[in-house]
């Protein structure tokens, strides 16, 4: 999938968070496996910007402890990649530290080069500071090689949004602009449009006639870590369902594209957004539900409340827990509930998509021993397990007319392949200059546009939110938004 104009891989690649979680959660393991794997290019340097008083030296030893703890990293591959690192140190609304920068890259170990990768592994409340930083310095090379990486969320509703967009568009092109959510570098994200498009088996079930409704669950066992303060500000609405499960929906839902360009596939992408029923400030109950996580045990262990994690407000109403339901209001799919949920110090770590087929006629079966059917499945795991599979009815051996639920398995791993990292994916794609996975702003506002009434209407109900004891997997209120009866979340694969 590529971008009809390649450019040329980039020299070098700045990391600003260098020291932050998402640094050291997944850009540094992800760009070390793209190492391993030999495919950063020869002449590729990185630069580590934080705020800790530290230099190269030091800089290398905690990428090298980090990636030996949590890789088993080691030998020549190690140092050969932490020895592409600089490190400088600077603070991201100090204008002379981006001078530095400039310095730094401008160094003869690193050549004359025209074509630096950005990544904003930051706050969003920094991105403005740095983007503006960056051009003072000179940095920012409007229709210039340069590409700058922008983290979810972007902005905090629809108005930010664009604010933010407009400030990057005066100083990038659009071109450069890389809107990163790694949902889409999930392989099971991206084998959605295989398993849909690749199989005439499937296409004909996927619409009104035969889906009752879909489910797309992203839960994690996880609270917010050291983040209380982004989190506290932002909840689970803006942090995971505007963008990662929004991202989902798009790809179940949308038509098939004329060709896997960046903007084919972006155009349904939004033509599916576009066409999500607006939800009315009077039905917001019936469409959104939120909620908080107590203390409560997970695998045996205590945890603390969302209101006891250090950094969190006193009396504090930001969701860790967030249930929607939306309609698509096209030909496909009129009259089908997309159900979706996300929440943190859930039972356990799960993401899928789930779709529940219409239920068969019971009719040929009355006279038997079986009392209702269960109607099929269609259920992608994303993660931990990558794996398809459908549900359908087989006779149990014996002389009763009784039935069991058999899994047609669509797997798609061997044993011997390993499975890749989001990140990998979508930062080689960055270093390649593949835009087709990331976002285009238009998919962002639509996205902003859809979730935008719940939003300000929870922003106008401050005394009360429901609660869930960590470690379960979510309030049983969060079961009025079903349309039907006999609807119950999945919460396994
Ligand atoms: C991030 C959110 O975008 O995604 C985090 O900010 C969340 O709150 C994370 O934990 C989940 O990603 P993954 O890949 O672990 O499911």
């Amino acid at each position: 999938m590529f971008d009809q104009e390649t450019p040329l891989p980039p020299c070098n690649f700045v990391i600003f968070g260098a020291t932050g979680n998402l640094a050291s959660n997944k850009l540094l393991p992800a760009l070390y496996r793209l190492e391993l794997a030999g495919k950063l290019p020869e002449g590729l340097n990185f630069v580590a910007f934080g705020r800790r008083e530290w230099d190269d030296i030091l800089w290398r030893d905690y990428a090298r402890t980090l990636l030996t703890n949590k890789l088993k990293a080691d030998g020549a591959d190690l140092e050969r990649f932490v020895n592409r690192f600089d490190y400088l140190r600077g603070e991201l609304n100090d204008p002379q530290a981006f001078l530095d920068l400039k310095e730094v890259l401008a160094r003869p170990k690193l050549g004359v080069c025209s074509n630096v990768v950005f990544y904003l592994a930051i706050k969003p409340g920094d991105f403005s500071a740095v983007i503006k930083n960056l051009d003072g310095a000179g940095l920012s090379h409007p229709r210039g090689l340069h590409r700058i990486v922008v983290e979810k969320p972007f902005g905090v509703d629809i108005e930010s949004a664009q604010m933010l967009n407009q400030l990057l568009h005066r100083y990038f092109d659009e071109k450069q602009v890389f809107r990163i959510d790694h949902y889409q570098g999930k392989e099971t994200v991206q084998n959605l449009l295989v398993f849909r498009f690749a199989n005439t088996l499937i296409e004909p079930l996927w619409n009104r006639n035969y889906i009752d409704h879909v489910q797309i669950t992203v839960a994690e066992d996880l609270g917010i870590e050291k983040r209380a303060d982004y989190y506290d500000k932002a909840g689970a609405l803006r942090d995971m369902l505007q963008n990662h499960l929004m991202q989902l929906l798009t790809l179940v839902a949308m038509e098939p594209p004329p060709a896997l360009e960046a903007d084919a596939l972006r155009d349904e992408k939004v033509k599916v957004l576009r066409s999500i029923r607006p939800i009315s400030r009077r039905s917001i109950h019936a469409h959104a539900f939120r909620a908080q996580y107590k203390a409560g045990l997970i695998a045996g262990q205590q945890v603390a409340g969302y209101q006891d994690e250090t950094g969190v407000e006193q009396d504090s109403v930001t969701e860790t827990f967030v249930a929607a339901k939306f309609y698509i209001d096209n030909w496909r799919w009129r009259g089908v509930p997309f159900y979706l949920r996300t929440g943190k110090r859930l039972k356990q770590s799960m993401s899928m998509i789930a779709l529940r087929l219409r239920h068969p006629p019971q009719q040929l079966f009355r006279e038997t021993p079986l009392e209702t059917l269960e109607p099929n499945w269609i259920v992608l795991s994303i993660q931990p397990d990558e794996s398809m599979h459908m549900e359908i009815h087989a006779k149990q051996p014996g002389l009763d007319m009784n039935t069991r639920v058999v899994k047609l398995n669509a797997s798609f791993r061997n044993p011997d392949e390993h499975p890749l990292d989001a990140y990998e994916a979508l930062l080689l794609d960055v270093i390649e200059g593949d835009r087709t996975l990331f976002i285009r702003f238009d998919e962002v506002e639509w996205a902003w546009r859809v979730v935008d009434p719940i939003l300000k209407y929870w922003a106008q109900e401050r005394d009360f939110i429901h609660t869930y004891v960590a470690g379960g997997w979510g309030p049983i209120e969060a079961n009025r938004l079903f349309d039907g009866e006999d609807t119950e979340w999945r919460n396994s694969v």
